[in-house]
């Protein structure tokens, strides 16, 4: 018996998941880089996998874009499957002119507009972060593999199209290094339901320099942002 969502079987999800927004990127880490793999999930073609790296078990699943699609399944995940650490590999723009595309960020902490932490807090304002113990894992994962990485806050949005060329202005003020749209909602749920949360995004655009990434610097980041995460297993 599966969950609304998510048709696995108890036991079929491992206790700690990758959550690229994308689940043909799910698919495509899954058929490259795990072993003995497993097809968990196809409802609403949010493909899920298990399978082991390097001798470990771990799970890879889309999370569907925003904080919306993302909030049903990490509920899910955590809630019904007992998920304990809940890792987003995704993309952000970034708001730093300094950022280039292809540099691997390590979220802090997700500021947003998630309007149901909004709702939730009553107008308060909870500061969203990562868990420390997978993030200085994923620190020292990455100086092992020497891949350099960005560590700070980045900012959710569930609005990608904006009008408003200044829109991220005080937030660059303020130091956020990019603006992505799953973290701030994933960071909340993973605290208040007992699981681990982090971020690790890679830069795809940057929103100040107009900059955008071709396909294989895309990939060639992709695949640094993923040995990271694989290595938090
Ligand atoms: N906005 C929101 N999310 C994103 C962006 C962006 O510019 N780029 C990659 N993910």
């Amino acid at each position: 018996m599966g969950s609304v969502h998510i048709e696995a079987e108890p036991g079929e999800v491992a206790e700690t998941i990758l959550l690229p927004g994308d689940p043909l990127r799910a698919k495509h880490v899954a058929d490259t880089m795990l072993e003995d793999v497993k097809c968990f999930n196809r409802v609403r073609n949010m493909l899920g996998f298990t399978g082991t790296y390097q001798g470990k078990r771990v799970s890879i699943m889309g999370s569907g874009m925003g904080m919306g699609s993302t909030s049903i399944y990490v509920n899910e995940l955590i809630k019904m499957y007992g998920v304990k650490n809940l890792i987003r590999v995704g993309t952000c723009g970034a708001i730093q002119e300094n950022l280039s595309i292809g540099q691997v960020i390590l979220a802090m902490s997700a500021s947003g507009d998630s309007g149901a932490n909004i709702a939730y807090f009553e107008g308060m304002h909870f500061a969203a972060t990562a868990d420390f113990e997978l993030l200085l894992k994923a620190h020292e994962a990455a100086q092992r593999l020497n891949i350099k990485t960005h560590q700070g806050s980045i900012f959710s949005t569930n609005t990608f199209y904006d009008d408003d060329p200044h829109r991220w202005d005080k937030w660059e003020k303020h130091g956020i290094l990019g603006v992505e749209m799953e973290s701030q909602i994933l960071f909340t749920l993973a605290k208040r339901l007992g699981a681990k949360a982090l971020s690790i995004l890679t830069v795809s655009d940057n929103i100040k320099t107009g900059a955008v990434s071709g396909h294989e610097e895309r990939e060639k980041s992709y695949v640094d942002m993923m040995k990271i995460a694989l290595e938090l297993a």
